[in-house]
């Protein structure tokens, strides 16, 4: 095995996902949309880059996911790719480019793929998208899946509470995660499920589990980069952990750059020519 050095400088791939699961070392990802974050975040070791529909909310201001189109999601896709060196980058195919047949799925995964060069996609769903998901694998693109709280379906849901706490659910929920193994995905992300039905998954599949507020059974975990900052404050589920204020870090800056400029302190000699 090499050492940790050689690893961490190494590119991640999906192969090395595996590998990591196989040797229980914990895969970490993180949402990106610009080149200027994606970089910071490589820089800093992340091991998955997720250029998530997440981006309707904390970039566009949308309430749901369900605006951002195929478009903007390949714009945000090609600025990450342009800042990351080592991080896997995975897009997420977003609401409207994959429901309508698998051939739409397809010419929509491509796109992703051509346009962004992004190394992977994401899509939500089980049962009811396989014809979809068996269409992109077999163009070699490489499929993460999205199980449990799936946003784009929020309006079917009617609420973003904790999914698949009747047995009936979290018997669909493992089976649609058996499936998307047995089809081919490389990774499956579980979103706001019970820790339990969360770590028997991550047992039972032999590719990486990735959760979010699905406890600490999983094979990795994955957090909206705006959230863990403290950038989007106005969302603070159980499962968040913030690691930083940085809208308070902003506001104290931007208020004293603004003292500064209307009290003429700004700019002084030296910051002139
Ligand atoms: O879009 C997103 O940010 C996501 C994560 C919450 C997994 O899908």
């Amino acid at each position: 095995m090499s050492t940790n050095t050689t690893d961490n400088a190494r590119k991640v791939t999906t192969r090395r996902l595996a590998e990591m699961k196989q040797r229980g070392e914990k895969i970490s990802m993180l949402t990106a949309y610009d080149y200027s974050s994606a970089k910071i975040i490589d820089q800093a070791g992340i091991d998955v880059i997720l250029v998530g529909d997440s981006a309707s909310n904390v970039m566009a201001g949308n309430v749901t996911t369900l605006p951002i189109t195929l478009d903007q999601m390949i714009y945000h896709g090609k600025s990450v790719m342009k800042g990351v060196n080592r991080a896997l980058v995975v897009v997420d195919l977003p609401f409207g480019s994959y429901q309508g047949n698998p051939m739409e799925a397809l010419a929509s995964a491509i796109r992703i793929m051509k346009e962004s060069h992004a190394e992977a996609v994401k899509i939500e769903g089980g049962s009811e998208i396989r014809e979809s998901v068996e269409r992109i694998l077999s163009a070699g693109i490489p499929v993460m899946g999205h199980l449990g709280l799936t946003p784009q379906s929020i309006n079917k849901f009617g609420t973003y509470a904790v999914r698949a706490r009747e047995e009936e659910e979290a018997r669909k929920l493992i089976a649609d995660a058996k499936l998307l193994e047995e089809l081919g995905c490389f990774a499956v992300v579980l979103e706001k499920i019970p820790a339990d039905l969360a770590r028997k998954v991550a047992e039972e599949l032999t590719i990486p589990v990735i959760g979010i507020g699905a406890g600490g059974g999983c094979d990795g975990q994955v957090l909206v980069m705006h959230d863990m900052l403290g950038i989007n404050q106005g969302f603070s589920p159980r499962f968040l952990r913030r690691y930083a204020d940085v809208a308070g870090v902003m506001t104290d800056a931007v208020s004293r750059y603004i003292e500064d400029v209307k009290s003429g302190d700004f700019p002084n000699e030296s910051e002139s020519y």
